[in-house]
């Protein structure tokens, strides 16, 4: 089965329908998220923290998304996948983004990448667009400009911030943007941007006025119990679960209970 093109993603803005999106990097959960008809798979750079351990994501590796991207894409076959450009890909020059797009796009096996920024990505985005990569723009908190944010707090509070980040949103869309995610502003100011652009906004803590959610996948299965910001819902307690069924495992296996005679290969 063919996979959604961003023509798709973008007429399911224009029908109204709302656009589901959710992390992942790897494909048994690629698998298991295409079953569930999850429209777009984003291989995020949030895997330095859910998958590798860092504090942020700002040591995650061109290579290292290359991979998981390759992975994602074996594990699924309908939905879009977006692949994120990691920090240090794409901010030097204009050559290095279109040399890492290309990349990601040619060996990662994603129909779309992502990367952070207004204005000082412009030229990238116009230019990766043409050469035909698709971009999902990606504003408002933008999390490898940590430092430089001051930590991870709301953007856009500010009338003037505001005004800032919508105009951003339409010079990225002018660029070639085909949809842009909206990170951690307030739910008036993500419905403003929305109503004003053609393309279609995934929102993640910016309220419901989006054309689109996402998500990080461990975060609404809630496999951290350390993480619980104020816009997530945690669908499942997979924490205790996973728990849960190692210790059955571990007691059986010490009490010499697993294997048991219907597990045993030897009859
Ligand atoms: O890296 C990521 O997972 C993201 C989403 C949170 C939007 O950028």
């Amino acid at each position: 089965m063919k996979r959604k093109s961003i023509t798709k993603i973008q007429a399911m803005r224009h029908r109204g329908e709302p656009i589901v999106m959710l992390t992942c990097y790897d494909a048994t959960f690629a698998r298991l998220l295409d079953e569930s008809d999850v429209d777009m798979l984003l291989v995020g750079d949030s895997l330095g923290m859910v998958i590798q351990g860092h504090e942020h994501t700002l040591p995650v590796t061109l290579d290292e998304m290359i991979y998981h991207c390759r992975a994602v894409a074996r594990g699924s076959r309908r939905a879009h996948i977006v692949g994120d450009l990691p920090f240090g890909s794409y901010q030097a020059s204009y050559d290095d983004a279109m040399r890492a797009g290309i990349r990601l796009m040619k060996e990662g096996g994603v129909q779309s990448i992502k990367l952070e920024g207004g204005r000082r990505v412009l030229k990238s985005v116009r230019g990766l667009t043409e050469a035909g990569v698709p971009v999902m723009g990606h504003l408002g908190l933008t999390p490898q400009s940590v430092h430089q944010l001051g930590g991870y707090k709301m953007q856009g509070r500010s009338a003037d911030s505001a005004d800032l980040l919508l105009e951003e949103a339409l010079a990225l869309q002018e660029a070639g943007a085909y949809s842009l995610v909206l990170e951690s502003v307030p739910a008036p100011l993500a419905t403003r941007v929305s109503q004003a652009l053609d393309i279609p906004t995934i929102g993640i803590g910016a309220g419901a006025g989006c054309d689109g959610q996402v998500l990080v996948l461990y975060d609404l299965l809630g496999l951290d119990e350390r993480f619980h910001p104020s816009f997530l819902k945690k669908y499942r307690n997979f924490s205790e679960e996973v728990r849960g069924a190692v210790s059955s495992y571990s007691e059986e296996v010490r009490q010499r209970v697993f294997p048991g005679r219907s597990h045993s290969h030897q009859g």
